[in-house]
């Protein structure tokens, strides 16, 4: 058997952590940028239309997201945070015993995992959650308020303590490098990627502001959560609260 620790898409998770010692060794490589956009120089250009047909809501949905960082004062819903969870890993689907979700999988083998820091949510105390598919429920974990830890772990990005919610997604690597060995981390990314982009639009069609963040010391956040962060190790975290 092979070694999950030893295989390529561990050692590569393992080597890019952030912690506050190796931060500015590994932030930055010296490497020349690029240009955002190509262009085939001397290529026949084909005009777009600007104006289509779609639904209004999808539309202003995709066109109107933006990252959010100023949160009001007013807590979240349980109902929007409901359709957060919803929209980023609810159930949607069943083949058999097989249940499908709001958002695609490599394999449909579902690596990613929900955790949630609850920071102003209402009829919920503040604590750290885990979110349950299956049963369509939350887990509390351990009850307090961590927003201030979470923020700090996230490089000091203050503006996640203000969140009523902050989301922690992990993954599990074995469920998918049991399958799909070292191009596995490729995977787990695309899906958590998945996954957010479901969530902030979800936000923005609430009129909540959200926004992604992956600027984080790996370890502190595994440790707030007690994952190993080998097995299991978090990948990506979004902040939603009330637009200010
Ligand atoms: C993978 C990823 C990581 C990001 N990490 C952070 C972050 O750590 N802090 C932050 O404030 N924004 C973060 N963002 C948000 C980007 O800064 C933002 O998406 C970008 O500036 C484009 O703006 P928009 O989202 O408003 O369209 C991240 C976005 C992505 C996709």
């Amino acid at each position: 058997m092979d070694d999950l620790k030893n295989s390529l898409g561990s050692r590569y998770l393992q080597e890019t952590k952030f912690d506050e010692q190796t931060l500015h060794r590994k932030a930055r490589l010296d490497i020349a940028p690029a240009h955002p956009y190509k262009e085939y120089a001397g290529a026949d250009k084909i005009k777009l239309p600007t104006t289509w047909e779609m639904d209004k809501s999808l539309h202003d949905t995709l066109q109107y997201r933006r990252s959010h960082r100023r949160y009001g004062d007013a807590a979240l819903s349980m109902e929007d945070l409901a359709m957060l969870l919803w929209a980023g890993q609810g159930i949607s689907g069943r083949a058999g015993s097989f249940f499908f979700r709001t958002a695609p999988s490599a394999g449909a083998l579902y690596p990613v995992e929900t955790y949630l820091s609850i920071q102003h949510v209402e009829s919920l105390s503040p604590g750290l959650y885990h979110f349950q598919p299956l049963e369509f429920c939350l887990e509390l974990m351990s009850e307090g308020f961590v927003g201030k830890s979470v923020a700090e772990a996230a490089l000091g990005q203050n503006f996640m303590a203000k969140a009523g919610v902050v989301f922690i997604w992990s993954a599990i690597l074995r469920r998918n490098f049991s399958k799909y060995g070292h191009r596995g981390l490729r995977y787990i990314m695309m899906d958590a990627g998945h996954i957010c982009q479901n969530l902030l639009l979800a936000a923005e069609g609430l009129q909540l502001g959200a926004c992604p963040v992956a600027a984080f010391y790996d370890d502190a956040l595994n440790k707030l959560l007690a994952l190993d962060g080998e097995e299991e190790s978090v990948i990506y975290l979004a902040a939603v609260g009330a637009k200010e």
